[in-house]
């Protein structure tokens, strides 16, 4: 009985470590991942907030990473639709038609990203780097002299860009 107990004891200890190992080899990997793109911080609350990451290898945390890009592609999407149906200035208007459009294609090219990651990651960093230019175009619509706007979507254009450029820094092949 004292010995079993003490067994017992002896293997949650063993547990314990090996999970504490375990955890702190997986955030490693995530520093150690992040620490190759251009928004460290931001790749690592990216990753931080989801669970998947836990037990993710490198793919799998440019997977996830990929994919809140695409969450908030989908939600900007659906913003640009939003603004669109109030707005009546032509200009503007035109801008959002732009916006609309291009972010359809963004929505394409990062689930296009998200499906080569793993067995063709050079074509994952070129999806990848379409989406960015997709996301720009939408910006740079706003921007356009004589007919310069304020963009209502700087902040969510970022945030897509970001993503889109810390998945393509993850994936990117060696040499
Ligand atoms: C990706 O974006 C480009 C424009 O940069 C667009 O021409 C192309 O159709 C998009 N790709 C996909 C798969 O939608
Ligand atoms: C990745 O895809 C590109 C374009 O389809 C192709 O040219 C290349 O050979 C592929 N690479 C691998 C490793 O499959």
């Amino acid at each position: 009985m004292r010995i079993s107990l003490s067994m017992t004891r002896m293997s949650l200890l063993f547990l314990f470590v090996v999970f504490t190992l375990n955890y702190h080899s997986q955030s490693d990997l995530i520093a150690d991942t992040c620490k190759k793109t251009e928004f460290p911080e931001f790749c690592i609350s990216t990753l931080r907030s989801n669970r998947r990451s836990a037990s993710a290898d490198v793919n799998g945390l440019a997977r996830i990473v990929f994919e809140a890009g695409l969450a908030k592609a989908t939600s900007t999407l659906n913003k640009v639709n939003l603004l669109l149906k109030k707005t009546t200035e032509r200009i503007l208007k035109q801008c959002l038609q732009i916006c609309a459009n291009v972010y359809d294609d963004a929505l394409d090219n990062i689930s296009q990203a998200i499906e080569n990651v793993g067995s063709n990651n050079s074509q994952a960093v070129y999806y990848a780097s379409e989406a960015s230019i997709n996301v720009e175009d939408c910006e740079e619509s706003f921007d356009e002299e004589p007919n310069k706007r304020k963009s209502p979507l700087t902040g969510d254009n970022n945030v897509v860009d970001q993503l889109v450029n810390i998945g393509a820094a993850i994936v990117h092949p060696i040499g």
